[in-house]
């Protein structure tokens, strides 16, 4: 192994510099040379391509985003796409590529394998959905901004003793919505994994006030059948019957630009220096992840088949302690 090139891709996290820190600093540190592609997999299809020194990831272990720029890429979905990637990888002799992304940015990294190319993947989503790592990078930096959030509005809830509605990001996934609506108190959570009717929403906001409680706080995730613009159509159209009104918070990308947190910047880094030891040992198709307190490498064969569950009972502990 002489030369490896790195992206990032999908929705940025939190996190995904201090692993690009961390894998271009052990990569240098292998004897290896580095590159950058820029703006993920539309750059690599258009061979942008920067090398990348020591000097290039300093100072960036601290800030949210990417310095390399990301991009949804519909072409990397196509063989045409792949096989160019491909054509741009070989054409600069590199021989692994590191990818530091979500479920979908490992779905192009195991085409790119299944072409014959060494691949790494680092877990990095604040959708917290990728099979091979309990969490993944920027996770925890985007909860606490949304359990900020939601403890902020509770405050002003109480003040007016309102019922006040939040929607979490988190794509087809409840886990944002679960842990922040744990942590922050919620008296009602909407996830996507379990269907959940309005009325029973109603119902919690209204023993919420009647067991003497100031205010009333759902959070919904944003991939729930009724998510934020499905239940303020629902209560509006249902308004006089159900006797009060619910005011909404969409939480938005407010939750992706943060600043890393201590957690963030360890598990990205030791991440992104574990992509480059696994490939210096001679892995070759694999998601560098969390599991068990280990870093693990999962086979990406096993990422992209395979989907992590969430553990719906906390629901269940979050209808007892809403009491
Ligand atoms: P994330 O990686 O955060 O889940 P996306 O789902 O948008 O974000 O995926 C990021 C990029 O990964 C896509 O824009 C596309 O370039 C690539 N990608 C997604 N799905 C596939 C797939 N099935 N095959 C190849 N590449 C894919
Ligand atoms: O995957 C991360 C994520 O922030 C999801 O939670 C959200 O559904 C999606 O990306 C939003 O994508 P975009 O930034 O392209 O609007």
């Amino acid at each position: 192994m002489n030369r490896i090139a790195i992206l990032t891709s999908g929705g940025d996290a939190p996190g995904m510099n201090a692993a690009l820190r961390a894998a271009v600093r052990t990569g240098i540190d292998q004897g290896w040379e580095v590159f950058g592609v820029q703006h993920g997999y539309q750059g690599l299809i258009s061979g942008n391509f920067i090398p990348l020194g020591h000097r290039d990831v300093g100072g960036i272990i601290q800030r949210g985003g990417t310095i390399l720029g990301s991009a949804r890429c519909p072409e990397m979905k196509t063989e045409e796409g792949q096989t160019e990637a491909l054509r741009q990888l070989r054409e600069r002799s590199v021989d692994a590529l590191i990818v530091i992304g979500g479920n979908g940015s490992q779905q192009g990294a195991y085409a790119l394998s299944q072409l014959g190319f060494s691949v790494a993947g680092i877990a990095s989503t604040i959708d917290n959905d990728l099979y091979g790592s309990e969490i993944t990078i920027g996770v925890d930096t985007a909860l606490n901004i949304a359990l900020e959030a939601i403890d902020r509005l509770k405050v002003t809830a109480s003040s007016h003793q309102r019922a006040f509605l939040v929607e979490t990001m988190g794509r087809h996934c409840g886990y944002i919505a679960l842990m922040t609506g744990i942590a922050g108190g919620a008296e009602a959570i909407v996830i996507p994994e379990i269907d959940t009717d309005p009325e029973v929403i109603a119902e919690d906001i209204r023993q919420a006030y009647q067991r003497g409680k100031p205010h009333a706080i759902v959070v919904v995730a944003e991939g729930a059948k009724y998510n934020a613009n499905g239940l303020i159509a629902y209560f509006q159209a249902h308004r006089e019957r159900l006797g009060f009104d619910l005011r909404a918070t969409t939480l938005g990308h407010v939750q992706r630009g943060g600043q890393p947190g201590v957690f963030d910047r360890m598990l990205a880094t030791r991440l992104g220096a574990s992509a480059v030891e696994f490939l210096a040992r001679g892995d070759q198709s694999f998601l560098v992840g969390l599991l068990g307190g280990q870093i693990t490498a999962t086979p990406l064969s096993e990422v992209v088949t395979n989907e992590k569950p969430l553990d719906v009972s906390l629901l269940d502990l979050a209808r007892v302690l809403a009491q």
